[in-house]
């Protein structure tokens, strides 16, 4: 794992996140009013506590949506982290991911409920107007303050490692780390969860897959970071 971190990454990878949200190192005691609370917070701890604030409170209107959305967005932000921490990114960034992963399908609320829940297949028109989901997503959290890092997992998380993917058909390292690992992590929910229209798949039928569709749908490395996770005997 290490020298697969070290040859593809040398360190620290291309993630294009800032450093400027951490979390706060201490917290004030149960009595503190909120002007105490300013002084005891520095700007950028502030600032965490409102991003964290804002997210909960998107999550929850996910959540208040569509019962399945929100339980995916939180299984794929569960193995998007995991593969983070496996990639030893930081802190401040597993924190993006994980908000990233929440986040990711938030477009789908600029659409009826009921265009999601559609039994049978999607008409070519539908399947246009789904595949816009994370511009929306984009656009409607980019009026959120403090929201920045976690744009481009919204808006890139279709895109395909072989530039097939929409909406921009992105490839290879143009697509953002924190969007090739939100594409693993989505699908191998996607495949592992039933839903009314299809079936789950076995968590080893799922890593064949994933085998199957690296470097074409998926980045390569991300996989086999996801694999020694998932189902290290699939690793060579
Ligand atoms: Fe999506």
């Amino acid at each position: 794992m290490d020298r697969l971190i070290s040859d593809r990454t040398n360190g620290v990878p291309d993630f294009s996140l800032t450093d400027e949200v951490m979390p706060p190192t201490e917290w004030p005691t149960a009595g503190a009013g909120m002007l105490e609370l300013r002084q005891i917070l520095s700007a950028d701890q502030r600032t965490f506590l409102g991003v964290d604030t804002m997210i909960t409170t998107l999550v929850w209107l996910l959540r208040g949506y569509d019962e399945e959305i929100y339980e995916h967005s939180c299984h794929v932000a569960d193995w998007a982290v995991r593969i983070g921490q496996a990639m030893e990114l930081k802190s401040c960034q597993l924190l993006t991911l994980r908000h990233a992963g929440l986040l990711h399908d938030f477009g789908k609320l600029a659409l009826p409920r009921h265009f999601w829940r559609k039994s049978g297949a999607f008409s070519p028109d539908e399947v246009r107007l789904a595949r816009r989901h994370p511009r929306f997503g984009s656009g409607m959290l980019a009026a959120v303050r403090g929201l920045a890092a976690v744009l481009p997992g919204v808006r890139y998380h279709h895109e395909r490692f072989d530039g097939s993917g929409y909406p921009y058909g992105l490839s290879g390292d143009r697509i953002p780390l924190i969007a090739r690992i939100l594409a693993v992590a989505d699908s191998y929910s996607a495949m592992t969860t039933a839903r009314s229209y299809r079936r789950a798949i076995s968590n080893d039928d799922a890593c064949r897959e994933l085998v199957r569709c690296a470097g074409r749908q998926f980045d390569p490395f991300v996989v086999r970071i996801f694999l020694h996770l998932a189902q290290p005997t699939f690793v060579d």
